[in-house]
């Protein structure tokens, strides 16, 4: 299979392509510094700007299936006014020149992976969250409803179009485990906030999995939760990550510390959703990494 990826240079982009190529799909990734971007042997990156379908139609005529995961990243830096706009700009444009580019194409491919994330719930704290769950009216669920509509005009051209709702994934090299090592490796991890808040989180493997699993699978279109079967609370899933590092689990952080800290976006660690894959297991994916503490292990080598 051919396959072209928006924003495939991140976190997630870098796992997929490694397995992609690993079982000989042919993968070129679009990229906004190409000449920067570090890939396996055999896949290719490619010049994109990030926001206009301009010199890049010809590798999307060419792909049977697309990936689209670009946007800014979210938890980088405080939400100050002009991070929040790039975060759902950077978003919406990537998305809207994906329709253009496929409106201009001679040759359509005939499915796409389109990236959210379980934010789109809102944070609802006990709710279980499906995908039938209506969207949230924070400013993430706003962002992922902006999101996921900036591609919808896909499906009018004929791609089938499977919406990607990811939760927290889990690697020791970035996203919201690789900020929780430290305090727990210096032996003063504990709850944050209540601790009561739902963490969906997702092993990489299982991101990556699911994904490619859904590439395949010729029924796969909608909305689907990308989380492991059993969410935790935060409590419990810094209780495992102590456990599983052999530190002590015991100093809270008060939700008005990292309030302070962090401003508006320490929704990320206060809030949460959840949400559970129901789809994903209807459909009969496999997790590969159903338990937080064997997935924490891998996760930290
Ligand atoms: N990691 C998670 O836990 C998680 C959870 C839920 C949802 N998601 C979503 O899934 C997608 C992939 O996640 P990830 O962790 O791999 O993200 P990531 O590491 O931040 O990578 C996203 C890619 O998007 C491109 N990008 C960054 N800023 C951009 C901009 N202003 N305009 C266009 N492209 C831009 C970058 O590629 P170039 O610099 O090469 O152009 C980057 O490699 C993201 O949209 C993310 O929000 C991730």
């Amino acid at each position: 299979m051919r396959v072209l990826i928006l924003g495939g240079s991140g976190l997630i982009g870098q796992a997929f392509v490694r397995r992609l190529v690993e079982r000989g799909d042919a993968v070129t990734v679009l990229s906004r510094n190409p000449e920067r971007v570090r890939l396996p042997a055999g896949a290719q990156a490619a010049a994109w700007d990030g926001h206009t379908p301009q010199g890049w139609v010809h590798w999307l005529e060419e792909a049977d299936a697309l990936v689209n995961l670009a946007g800014e990243n979210i938890g980088a830096g405080r939400w100050n006014a002009e991070r929040k706009a790039r975060i759902r700009q950077s978003r919406v444009d990537s998305g809207q020149a994906l329709v253009r580019a496929l409106e201009q194409a001679q040759k359509r491919p005939g499915l796409l992976l389109q990236a959210s994330a379980v934010g789109y719930y809102g944070v609802k704290s006990q709710d279980v969250l499906t995908e039938e769950a209506p969207a949230g009216e924070d400013y993430l669920s706003s962002v992922c409803v902006d999101w996921e509509h900036s591609t919808q005009a896909a499906e009018a051209l004929g791609v089938r179009r499977v919406l990607l709702r990811t939760g927290l994934v889990l690697t020791a090299t970035g996203g919201a485990l690789e900020r929780l090592l430290l305090p727990f490796r210096l032996f003063i991890g504990g709850p944050l906030g209540s601790g009561q808040q739902w963490w969906p989180w997702i092993s990489l493997r299982d991101q990556v999995e699911a994904m490619l699993f859904l590439l395949d699978h010729p029924q796969a279109s909608g909305p689907f939760n990308l989380t492991a079967p059993q969410p935790v609370t935060m409590s419990d899933f810094g209780r495992t990550l102590a456990r599983v590092l052999g530190r002590p689990y015991w100093l809270p952080v008060p939700a008005f510390a990292l309030r302070l800290l962090l401003g508006e976006m320490s929704t990320l660690v206060l809030d949460g959703q959840r949400a559970v894959p129901a789809r994903l297991l209807q459909l009969g994916y496999t997790f590969r990494q159903p338990d937080l503490s064997a997935a924490l292990r891998e996760a930290l080598g």
